[in-house]
């Protein structure tokens, strides 16, 4: 890992033994929401002949930058990617009950929308997987200060690897231009978290990184469902009794 400063390389070193780590507990993939720090991770995974699969939940909503990522992936480092659209029954019930962009109206009309577009496609990518890994860090925003690098995901009952917890943005840019990695044009034109495109906005500078994600919100609210480690209630309920 010598192209990289010191101190990244010894995170990138760290990153590919969770990886591997990871993979060793038997089919693992890598969900990449097609934005930087899925980026490094797939070149990391790559790089070093990991055995991980790479999925996307293409919900239907993203930008045309961001699934245009998808061929890029391919095209760079010659590996498929396995997409995950929604169930067009339920998209389409959605619509006709609330309208398609339904969820600028409250937090549960905007909870239901990410529920149907990535929520259960993502239950169906994990389907049989020992384990999946994220581009979650704890630079992200309030929600994520805690990040840990491994957990159990008892929502989908596999491990959950969070490898580039510690990385800050500035770690993830250094390591893209390093290795002329690919990443999402939206990046460059102040969008350092990227989701679908009517929940997603630009940053000023001094904004937090996160402050473009469902901006209407309160930043507690800032999360869609997909890193949800928790049993939903009437479950632990139900496993006490
Ligand atoms: S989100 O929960 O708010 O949408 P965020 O965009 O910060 O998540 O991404 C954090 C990590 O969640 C990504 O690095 C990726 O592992 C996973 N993720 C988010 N969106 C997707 C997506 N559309 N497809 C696959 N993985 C995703
Ligand atoms: Fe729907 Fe917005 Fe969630 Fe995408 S981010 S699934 S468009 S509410």
């Amino acid at each position: 890992m010598t192209d990289l400063p010191e101190a990244l390389a010894a995170k990138a070193h760290a990153t590919a033994a969770l990886l591997r780590e990871a993979a060793a507990l038997g089919e693992t993939a890598l969900a990449s929401s097609l934005s930087a720090e899925d980026m490094v991770l797939t070149d990391l995974i790559v790089r070093e002949s990991v055995p991980i699969s790479v999925f996307t939940l293409e919900t239907g909503r993203l930008a045309p930058e961001t699934v245009g990522m998808i061929d890029k992936i391919t095209e760079h480092w010659g590996i498929p990617v396995d997409v995950y659209r929604p169930d067009p029954d339920a998209v389409a019930a959605y619509v006709a009950d609330h309208g398609r962009d339904a969820f600028y109206e409250s937090v549960d009309l905007r909870k239901a929308c990410c529920g149907i577009r990535k929520v259960a496609p993502l239950k169906r990518a994990l389907a049989g997987k020992a384990a999946w890994i994220t581009g979650q860090r704890r630079g992200q925003g309030v929600t994520r200060t805690e990040l840990a690098v491994r957990e159990h995901d008892a929502a989908h009952d596999l491990e959950k690897f969070n490898p580039l917890a510690d990385w800050t943005w500035e770690d993830v840019l250094a390591y893209v231009a390093a290795r002329a990695v690919p990443i999402n044009p939206l990046h460059a034109r102040g969008y350092p978290s990227i989701g679908c495109d009517p929940c997603t906005r630009a940053i000023r500078p001094g904004e937090d990184p996160r402050a473009g994600r469902w901006w209407w919100e309160q930043s507690d609210s800032k999360e869609c469902g997909l890193h949800v480690s928790e049993l939903p209630k009437t479950t632990l309920i139900g496993a006490a009794s």
